[in-house]
């Protein structure tokens, strides 16, 4: 089997880390594309150049074209514009639909048996415009959101905790967004739930941290966040490309789980060669469904109004 073609769109702060990660872990060889001229080719053998370091093998190349992006195993979507201090998420809207439209268009076009995972903000209602334009099967479409935000639960938890990153994983469900739902109880240090280590004071405390985790980057930085969230989307598109069967929160399609009734929404999913193989269904308590639901409504409405923008 050769190696897996990962095209990363958009060759911005998000698309040109995503590309440097993921050529860096050798997961495939990577197309960065871009409208900009230049933009994507200059970064791309800036990366293709970092091999003779790094040793990897697979190949980075930038293009602004769509067909040097034909055949993709995976499409990484990143081209939207990010926040500004003083900027919600679902402040990008409208910009960021029209974009995602079009590239999904392409992605279509071009890369009809793609795996596609969005990235850009709102990302929830991001997502279902990739799902819609696109037509792919719900297995097939994707959003990277939970990825980053339990990174950030696991980081806040490490620090507090003084334990390994590498003891600690997180759970975290609902939307991209303020509303997001960590979820303590299934969030362990080597099988311990947090709830039985950190009072839980400071939980809620590590909890509200992290659901303001990307305003608290764009008010130091003055734009936002990129190296978790490059991490995030690189992280998924390994556990395709490798088969992983990786137990990842990420915004994924839900029929019946959690009471959706159809739509995007982040939740714990298995990812794996057949991209979101299983949506894994936690026992929830009262106050934990009530908070996924409060999040899932506010993911519903932003994409009643995306559905009239397309
Ligand atoms: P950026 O402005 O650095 O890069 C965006 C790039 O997309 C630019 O280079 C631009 O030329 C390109 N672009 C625009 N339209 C395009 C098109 N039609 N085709 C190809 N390329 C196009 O922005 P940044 O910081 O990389 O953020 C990208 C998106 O990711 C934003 O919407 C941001 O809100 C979102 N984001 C989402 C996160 C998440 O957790 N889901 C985390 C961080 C950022
Ligand atoms: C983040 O969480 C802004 O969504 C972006 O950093």
């Amino acid at each position: 089997m050769g190696r897996k073609k990962i095209t990363v769109v958009g060759a911005g702060n998000v698309g040109a880390t995503t590309a440097f990660i993921a050529a860096g872990r050798d997961i495939g060889d990577i197309v960065l594309l871009d409208i900009v001229e230049g933009l994507a080719e200059g970064k791309a053998l800036d990366m293709a150049e970092s091999s003779g370091v790094f040793a990897f093998s697979g190949s980075v190349v930038g293009t602004t074209d769509w067909q040097r992006a034909a055949g993709s195993d995976i499409v990484i979507i990143t081209s939207g514009m990010p926040r500004k201090p003083g900027m919600s998420r679902d402040d990008l809207l409208a910009k960021n639909t029209a974009i995602v439209k079009s590239v999904s268009e392409q992605v279509a076009q071009y890369c009809p048996d793609a795996f596609v995972i969005v990235v850009c903000n709102p990302l929830d209602a991001m997502v279902s415009v990739a799902s819609k334009v696109t037509g792919f099967a719900n297995n097939k479409v994707m959003g990277m959101a939970g990825a980053l935000d339990s990174a950030r639960f696991v980081h806040f938890i490490a620090k507090e905790s003084g334990a390994s990153v590498r003891d600690i994983s997180g759970v975290l469900m609902g939307g991209h967004g303020d509303s997001m739902v960590p979820l303590p109880r299934f969030t362990t240090v080597a099988g311990v739930p947090i709830t039985e280590l950190i009072s839980q004071e400071k939980i809620d405390e590590l909890v509200e941290r992290t659901r303001k985790g990307g305003i608290e980057i764009v008010n130091l930085l003055g734009y936002s966040a990129y190296y978790a969230p490059a991490a995030g989307a690189v992280k998924m598109a390994e556990a395709i490309v490798k088969d992983k069967k990786s137990l990842i929160s990420c915004c994924a399609y839900c029929d019946a789980q959690y009471g959706v009734g159809g739509g995007f929404v982040g939740v714990p999913a298995v990812l794996g060669a057949g991209g979101v193989e299983k949506i894994v269904e936690l026992n929830l308590t009262d106050a934990e469904k009530k908070a996924f639901d409060a999040s899932a409504s506010h993911v519903k409405a932003l994409v009643a109004k995306v559905s009239d923008l397309l």
